[in-house]
């Protein structure tokens, strides 16, 4: 079972959109998956499962299909789990969450040119644990292309690993969110986003060894 953590000490980077892909791209590939939510204001919960998201209580696992099942933990990750291929955690904003989880990686949202300050400093806090540590761009064409330019050199330059395939800024992706759905689900969804999405999902199940069934010998466990 490996896991996945999304995190950044800055909120509103794209932690919970992320997250909630990971999670449904597991869903899709049939990888099983627990998204563990540990943002009290439980959004990626709220997203996947919207009014029975609200009567989820801390500890208990919400089966939203065979591949995808809910855990509400926002003091902590939860002990004796059930196996899973895959644990994708929703984090909260905020540092203590750093010392807590000991993930197979972390995936680090950056929003903006401030973000790369912040980077390093997130790089400072976690790189002590050896844990990866990969950051990825979102809304990478928000500001601009110089500011993505100059965010993508900053993070090089202090030799931080970079997911090279930048998220772009997309109404749509913000849309899947209200209709409880993953962007490629989503009206108005463009295929380029949903590629990017989607590569970037498979990129980071790849990456911590979580092969898609398809690919798994016969037999094996
Ligand atoms: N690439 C993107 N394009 C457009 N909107 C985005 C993008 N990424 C995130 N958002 C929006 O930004 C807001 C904050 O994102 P969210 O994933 O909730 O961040 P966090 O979990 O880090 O607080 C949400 O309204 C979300 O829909
Ligand atoms: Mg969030």
């Amino acid at each position: 079972m490996k896991t996945l953590s999304v995190w950044n000490n800055k909120g509103g980077c794209g932690k919970t959109t992320l997250a909630v892909h990971l999670a449904y791209w597991a869903e899709k590939t049939r990888r099983r998956c627990l998204l563990v939510d540990m943002d009290r204001q439980g959004n990626a919960l709220q997203w996947i499962a919207g009014d029975e998201a609200q009567d989820l209580r801390p500890g208990a696992v919400l089966e939203r299909s065979p591949y995808l099942s809910l855990l509400y933990s926002p003091d902590g990750p939860a002990l004796n789990l059930p196996p899973f291929d895959v644990v994708v955690v929703d984090c909260p904003p905020g540092l203590d969450v750093a010392d807590r989880l000991k993930p197979d990686l972390w995936i680090v949202p950056v929003d903006s040119a401030f973000a790369v300050r912040g980077a390093a400093n997130v790089h400072a806090d976690i790189a002590p644990s050896g844990v990866p540590l990969l950051f990825v761009l979102n809304r990478a064409d928000a500001g601009g292309l110089r500011v993505q330019k100059g965010i993508a050199e900053a993070l090089a330059a202090g030799c931080l690993d970079v997911w090279p395939d930048a998220i772009p800024e997309n109404a749509a992706l913000t849309r899947a969110a209200s209709y409880g759905v993953a962007v490629w689900d989503a009206p108005f969804a463009s295929k380029n986003v949903n590629g990017i999405v989607e590569r970037f999902a498979e990129g980071m199940f790849t990456r911590v060894g979580v092969p898609a069934p398809r690919a798994s010998k016969r037999g094996a466990a």
